[in-house]
């Protein structure tokens, strides 16, 4: 049963879909709660509108809620994105990546002409960092990925596959994930850009400045921070 939070903040982002639109849909339970949504809306009021998803749980999920899929190569510009996020700052940066899925999520929110975050309001942070970061990484380089992080000061850690998979996870794109516990991140920016120089990093779950809006539902209402 999704968190009253996910609900308010899916209704409210729901509210800025049109007929019409190409949208990108990003990936995790609170956009599990907004593809319900916009399947019914849809429907009801028979719409044409066409989604990207940014994973096979997106893009199953789309098309079991009778959404029409396609992709950034028919449309590299999206009118809207709307995705989760396991940690929102005042500014608007983002740890995403609890999912596995932040190299499809960042390439297809930053394709939006706007990118709109929903989530419980309890992602919301003074400072980034007590999520431990995800970072895609190719298998191959996944020992000298290692290395370098720690040498960076975290603790990076490769994620397991869990209870159904034996060994690391295996990310949609065939990569693995890396958990950077880095504590509090004093400036994403510099960190995203020094993380994505390491050769054989993928991509990184730091969102920065991509976010033009972010609804944080609770049971009392919608925070919205926006810019
Ligand atoms: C997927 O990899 C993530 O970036 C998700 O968007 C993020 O983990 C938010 O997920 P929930 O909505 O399930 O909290």
């Amino acid at each position: 049963m999704a968190s009253v939070g996910k609900l308010k903040a899916a209704e409210a982002a729901l509210k800025e879909v049109a007929d019409g639109q190409v949208l990108g849909i990003g990936t995790g339970s609170t956009v599990a709660v907004f593809i319900g949504l916009l399947g019914r809306k849809v429907k009801e009021e028979d719409w044409d509108l066409l989604c990207v998803p940014t994973s096979y749980q997106s893009a199953y999920l789309a098309v079991e809620n009778g959404l029409r899929l396609t992709t950034l190569d028919e449309h590299p510009t999206l009118d809207l994105a709307i995705d989760g996020a396991d940690e929102v700052d005042p500014d608007l940066n983002l740890i995403k990546g609890g999912g596995a899925a932040l190299t499809k999520e960042k390439v297809v929110d930053s394709s939006a002409k706007r990118f709109v975050v929903i989530a419980d309001s309890t992602k919301l942070v003074e400072r980034l960092g007590k999520f431990p970061l995800p970072v895609e990484v190719l298998p191959f380089a996944r020992m000298k990925v290692l290395r370098v992080l720690a040498g960076m000061g975290c603790v990076p850690k490769l994620r397991d596959g869990g209870d159904r998979k034996d060994g690391p996870l295996v990310t949609d794109n065939g990569n693995f994930i890396v958990d950077a516990a880095f504590g509090e991140i004093r400036d994403p920016k510099a960190l995203e850009i020094e993380i994505k120089r390491v050769p054989g990093v993928v991509e990184v779950g730091l969102f920065v400045g991509l976010a033009q809006c972010a609804y944080l539902g609770n049971a009392s209402g919608v925070r919205t921070i926006s810019r």
